[in-house]
């Protein structure tokens, strides 16, 4: 397995391109599924979840066109043309869901089009139990027939989806997403609400609109959809990708330098601009995005994650990396998954001070990490290792690097570009 070594130390100075959204992308895929016609996704992320999705459609018969990279879109923002005018197996197996849970995006648009769909259980995962339960109630509103069987949930709505009141108890992105594919086919009007409002659903919707869907309420949570009886193809360019932005401006942040997110869109990360804000990071908007840049010391600030507009647990192992090294204590508070605070024990072995009170994890800033071999088991913990490392005095190895193959594009590329020491060890 590949590992990444970084000597930490350096102030970040630089540019850095982000990309389209990993977490917009995959759903947007699955709803090539809604229709017989080409659907043309531009500013795709080179990232390994997406290739985990294309293979999960070419399975299931949908034709895939890899079309290089858009125009002005440099080295990222591939472009694939999908055509679900094949479809010969409307089923998602188990080796792929377990890989990624965000397979079980296909069932939506599968019962939706072909009244039909057999999907993995994804079973537990690292950052908690994660059930799918609210895909399915959502999806039995509107009318499919859900049952589970050796490992695998087949959903059937012989005689199409019919519109229906899905009144989802908590937020839930992909139940949101899954819900809203399968609405816009469904006979009648689907009202969804406690919808979850993330960018990357805002993005679905504008994407299933300009494929001939009819949604109102886009961006509140509460979406209205009368069903229409087919989709066509459309062209739609993915939203850029607001963790990868959070992620490298806390990569100037924690280093004491300055980057330019290029491509990075403020308005869809103000809850992580406040904070900084608070904790020291100044912005600056610029003509292709913004900088941001330690402006000051930096300071310990509390924080609950949230659903959006709230601050993103995607970006909560990021944010304690920083904490670890401000003034003062910090408390970050976890409110949507239990069980995500595995990167506490690697940050405390390079010397940071935190300690965890079932949700909640208090930050005692230290004035400097050290270096250390670490280890993580997801994505965003993984990516505040190497935060942390960028920061730390000496070295350190993060291993396990396929987690962050699996959605940040070019990573120690990007990073070494702004200054950082910074290398993948392969593992041949
Ligand atoms: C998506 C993102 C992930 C992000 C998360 C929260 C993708 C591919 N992934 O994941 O990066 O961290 O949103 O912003 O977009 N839940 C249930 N039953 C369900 C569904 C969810 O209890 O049927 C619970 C989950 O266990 C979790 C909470 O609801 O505690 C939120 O999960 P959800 O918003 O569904 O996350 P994902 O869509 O899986």
């Amino acid at each position: 397995m590949d590992r990444i070594r970084i000597r930490g130390g350096h102030p970040l100075h630089g540019a850095i391109r982000i990309c389209g959204a990993k977490n917009a992308a995959l759903p947007l895929m699955a709803a090539s599924l809604l229709t017989d016609q080409t659907l043309t996704l531009t500013n795709l992320p080179h990232v390994a979840d997406i290739s985990t999705m294309a293979y999960l459609l070419a399975e299931v018969g949908v034709g895939i066109h890899m079309n290089g990279h858009a125009p002005g879109g440099g080295a990222s923002g591939r472009v694939f043309e999908l055509t679900a005018d094949r479809v010969t197996d409307a089923m998602a197996p188990y080796d792929l869901v377990r890989k990624m849970r965000a397979s079980v995006l296909v069932m939506g648009p599968l019962v939706a089009r072909y009244g039909h769909a057999r999907v993995s259980l994804p079973g537990g995962c690292a950052i908690g139990t994660r059930p799918v339960d609210l895909h399915l109630k959502a999806l039995q509103q509107l009318g499919a027939e859900i049952t589970l069987a050796e490992g695998y949930i087949e959903a059937n709505a012989p005689k199409g989806l019919k519109g229906g009141n899905v009144v989802f108890p908590s937020v839930t992105v992909g139940g949101t997403e899954n819900a809203l594919m399968a609405a816009t086919l469904a006979d009648g009007e689907t009202v969804l609400a406690n919808a979850a409002r993330e960018p990357e659903i805002t993005d679905l919707a504008h994407c299933l609109v300009a494929m001939g869907a009819e949604i109102e309420g886009i961006g509140t949570g509460t979406l209205r959809v009368r069903g229409v009886k087919a989709l066509h193809g459309a062209v739609h360019h993915v939203v850029p990708d607001r963790i990868e932005t959070g992620t490298y401006l806390t990569a100037a942040a924690i280093t004491g330098g300055a980057i330019e997110l290029v491509g990075g869109r403020l308005d869809l990360i103000e809850a992580v601009v406040d904070l900084m804000t608070k904790a020291g990071v100044a912005f600056e908007p610029t003509e292709s995005g913004f900088v941001a840049r330690r402006a000051d010391s930096l300071r310990g600030v509390d924080c609950m994650t949230e659903p959006f507009p709230g601050f993103p647990t995607d970006m909560q192992a990021q944010l304690m990396a920083l904490m670890s090294i401000a003034q003062g204590a910090s408390m970050v508070t976890e409110t949507i998954f239990e069980n995500r605070f595995m990167h506490v024990p690697e940050l405390c072995r390079m010397g940071a001070n935190i300690n965890v009170h079932g949700a909640s994890a208090i930050i005692r800033g230290v004035p400097r990490l050290s270096g250390a071999p670490v280890m993580a088991t997801d994505l965003r913990a993984s990516v505040s290792l190497v935060l942390a490392g960028l920061a730390a005095e000496g070295e350190t190895v993060v291993n396990r690097v396929y987690h962050l193959d699996r959605g940040y594009e070019r990573f120690e590329e990007k990073l070494s570009a702004c200054g950082a020491e910074i290398e993948r060890i392969r593992d041949d």
